[in-house]
């Protein structure tokens, strides 16, 4: 079987390295990939959106199956398209329909269906701006941290936490007025959930699903938690906190009803459903919807996926996930991720990588790289992944700081706490 995969970064390694232990995968395409990606598949240099270029490519390649990395084809629609297109309509996605991806598109439509589907959430109200009064009037009804999320997708960082009443009414003031752009024209202000964060990720042929590892990621830049949001520094699966009675209740209050209220909404879904938990005094609540794979929690969670991939992928396209067993490595995978100088502010690109020939004992994933003729040369914020298996959390970290250590490039960040809450 000939399959696509659409993005470029570590999740997309990830998925390709995964896909490539397949004995069912024929040829694999990356668009466009990135240095890691070439190891294992062939890249293609057209960008995610270019929904022509990826028609052109699959037509070209007879590519049998299209697997979606990130989330901006999604809710632009390329699942749409391609059901849309005569000569693509037989091509199965996996990603969901634009309606679906709507669940990582509005924060507020994502809440309102967690509402409807009784599933357990925040509370929440949304505003515009000819009802910022009711918003800032909103505000004070609740009780510090003050939650603002900016609607539609604003790469990460269009939720802001306040302590200040004042800074929040504020804030959400700014927001309505295009802080982040037409995505914040709409604000959900949310209640604060106090707890331990957890990704789960699903995944669903829009009946049937399978529940992959949980992972937690670290987003802020500095230890301890501290400084500005990043796409994530670092992951851990398992999570020892997530025991089977814990993952019952998601399953049973979450991963459910999302299901069911997806169906029941006459939502087209097949792909991937990342849901951001908050565990509060032992009981899971939504903190959002992600319609795609995590990254970096892909570089943990897919190591630990014993199950052919290519097989659930075939699976998710005809309908047979219902009848799949899901088979885990139970050791710990921990990721490191190592980033540019700068990042997440403004940083350079196109430094030398170099020490990758020297690592042992883990797995590089590659995010913002790219080859240079024969060099590899930074490409990204996020540079490279380096996961790890171990039989302990702690054993597992070890191998992945002592590799972070022989990768070397001009700047190079990483955060060395990986793990340090657990
Ligand atoms: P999001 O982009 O929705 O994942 O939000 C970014 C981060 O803000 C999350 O990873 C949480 O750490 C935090 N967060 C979002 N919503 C809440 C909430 N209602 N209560 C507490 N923390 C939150
Ligand atoms: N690591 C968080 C995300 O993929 O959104």
């Amino acid at each position: 079987m000939n399959i696509l995969i659409i993005g470029g970064g570590g999740r997309e390694h990830a998925l390709a390295w995964k896909m490539a232990q397949s004995p069912q995968l024929e040829k694999l395409f990356i668009a466009p990939g990135n240095a890691g990606t070439a190891e294992v598949g062939t890249n293609v240099p057209i960008g995610v959106e270019d929904f022509e270029g990826i028609k052109e490519l699959v037509l070209k390649k007879g590519i049998d199956l299209v697997v979606v990395g990130p989330e901006v084809p999604l809710v632009a629609g390329v699942a749409d398209f391609f059901k849309e297109d005569p000569e693509l309509k037989e091509i199965p996605v996996i990603g969901p329909s634009k309606a679906g991806a709507e669940l990582e598109g509005s924060k507020d439509i994502a809440k309102t269906f967690m509402l409807e589907n009784d599933i357990p959430t925040g509370g929440f109200r949304t505003f515009i701006d000819y009802t910022v009064s009711e918003g800032r009037h909103y505000l004070t009804k609740l009780k510090p941290p003050y939650v603002l999320k900016a609607d539609g997708l604003a790469a990460g960082k269009g939720v802001l936490i306040i302590d200040n009443l004042e800074e929040a009414q504020q804030e959400l003031e700014n927001m309505l007025n295009g802080k982040f752009g037409e995505a914040s024209r709409k604000v959900v202000v949310e209640e604060y959930l106090p707890g331990i964060e957890l990704s789960v990720f699903v995944l669903t042929d829009g009946k049937g699903y399978v529940i992959f590892p949980e992972a937690k990621d670290y987003k802020r830049i500095g230890e301890g938690d501290t400084g500005l949001n990043t796409g994530g520094m670092g992951a851990v699966s398992p999570v020892p906190f997530a025991d089977d009675k814990f993952m019952k209740k998601v399953e049973e209050r979450i991963v459910k009803p999302t299901i069911e209220g997806l169906k029941s909404d006459g939502v087209d879904y097949k792909g991937f459903i990342f849901i951001g938990l908050m565990n509060r005094d032992g009981d899971p609540y939504v903190i959002e919807y992600n319609v795609r794979m995590g990254d970096p929690e892909s570089e943990v969670v897919l190591p630990r996926i014993k199950t052919d991939f290519v097989e659930l992928m075939k699976a998710t396209a005809e309908n047979r996930l219902s009848e799949m067993e899901i088979e885990f490595d139970h050791r710990t995978v921990t990721t490191v991720m190592l980033v540019s100088g700068g990042y997440p502010g403004s940083y350079e690109k196109g430094k030398e990588i170099t020490g990758l020939d020297k690592v042992e004992e883990c797995v590089v994933f590659h995010a913002g790289t790219k080859s240079d003729g024969d060099r590899t040369v930074t490409n990204g914020g996020r540079v490279i992944a380096v996961s790890s298996y171990g039989d302990t959390m702690k054993e597992a970290l070890e191998k992945s700081y002592e590799n972070a250590e022989k990768i070397n490039f001009e700047g190079k960040y990483y955060r060395k706490d990986i793990g340090f809450d657990l």
